[in-house]
């Protein structure tokens, strides 16, 4: 029998997909769902310090070839998420799980990251550097000096097991800029892509959702070649000890193969699990399972980061 297992900062995971944080996770109902499906981990809502309600709906849309949101980072709150992981660390004590936070300034995000730092979270914490949806906010990640100031000062700190969640780049300039950064600091994992920033849908004359007037991230399939450049940039640049997830239109076991063969060591469902609900996970995992016996793969070592290129 072919395995999907995988690990993570050196943590291990029965199956490599999860949730994309954003998806099926903002309670505790929700994120029991996808701990109780085929799912090998779950990733919380991205929590800030206090509770938000985020922008006015509708702010997210299903779309046919994905999905568009601005949904303005609504959370329950850091302890929330955080009271939930320890309280699992008792019950699911031989499982761990992905906290994801940011601040909605520097001064939070470090009040939040020493706050995790001196609980008792044994699990992954990822730091969003790239949320798109909170008017009058810039992302982290595309202001390079900001991003390397934020990782500079975290890691005098903190000494937990810590990866970031990355917006797309666009340009080989920017993803050797971005690298140099990140292999300046001992992350455990860069999680390739958020979605595309700042898409507009229209729908006969009218925008489909209502906050920035219809502009919004972009998930699904518009976004898998962007997703996979990203992965295999950061695959190539990154140093071995930072491990890269997989995020952004996968909808198949062929989209996660590719992901896999891009380098990603964990590949996680957005948009379709929006879709198609926590069954996704089940039938997205057989699909690999698949195409590895087909090929005569027997776990992901096999042929991780091996994309061909083509040569004279
Ligand atoms: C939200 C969207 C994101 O893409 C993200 O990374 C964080 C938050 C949001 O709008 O809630």
């Amino acid at each position: 029998m072919v395995s999907t297992k995988t690990s993570l900062a050196g943590l291990e995971f029965d199956n490599c997909f999860m949730n994309a944080a954003g998806v099926w996770c903002m309670t505790k109902e929700e994120l029991d769902g996808v701990k109780n499906s085929a799912a090998g981990t779950f990733v919380t809502k991205t929590a800030t310090l206090e509770e938000r309600a985020g922008n006015p709906e509708p702010r997210y849309q299903n779309v046919p070839l994905g999905s568009i949101n601005s949904m303005g980072l609504p959370n329950q709150g850091l302890n929330y998420y955080l009271n939930y992981l320890l309280d699992l660390q008792q019950t699911d004590s031989e499982r761990t799980f992905v906290l994801s936070v940011v601040g909605m300034s520097p001064e939070e995000t470090h009040t939040i990251l020493k706050t995790i730092q001196d609980s008792d979270f044994r699990g992954l914490t990822e730091l969003n550097l790239s949320c798109p949806n909170v008017p009058g906010k810039p992302q982290i990640a595309y202001d390079f000096e900001m991003t390397e100031r934020i990782l500079r000062d975290v890691f005098v700190y903190f000494t937990k097991p810590l990866g970031i969640k990355l917006p797309p780049y666009f340009d080989m300039v920017h993803f050797d800029q971005a690298a140099a950064i990140f292999n300046q600091f001992p992350l455990k994992f860069v999680n390739c892509v958020n979605s595309i920033g700042n898409g507009l849908y229209i729908e006969d004359e009218t925008v489909v959702i209502k906050p920035k007037n219809g502009f919004g991230g972009i998930g699904g399939q518009y976004i898998k070649p962007t997703a996979l450049a990203n992965v295999h940039a950061f695959y190539q640049r990154l140093n071995p000890s930072i491990q890269i997830v997989g995020t952004g239109g996968v909808l198949t076991g062929r989209d996660a193969f590719e992901h896999i063969l891009c380098g990603a060591s964990m590949v996680q469902l957005g948009t379709t699990l929006q879709k198609e609900g926590l069954y996704a996970f089940e039938r997205i995992t057989q699909e690999l399972q698949s195409i590895m016996e087909e090929k005569g793969y027997g776990s992901l070592e096999d042929f991780r980061g091996k994309l061909q290129y083509i040569s004279e």
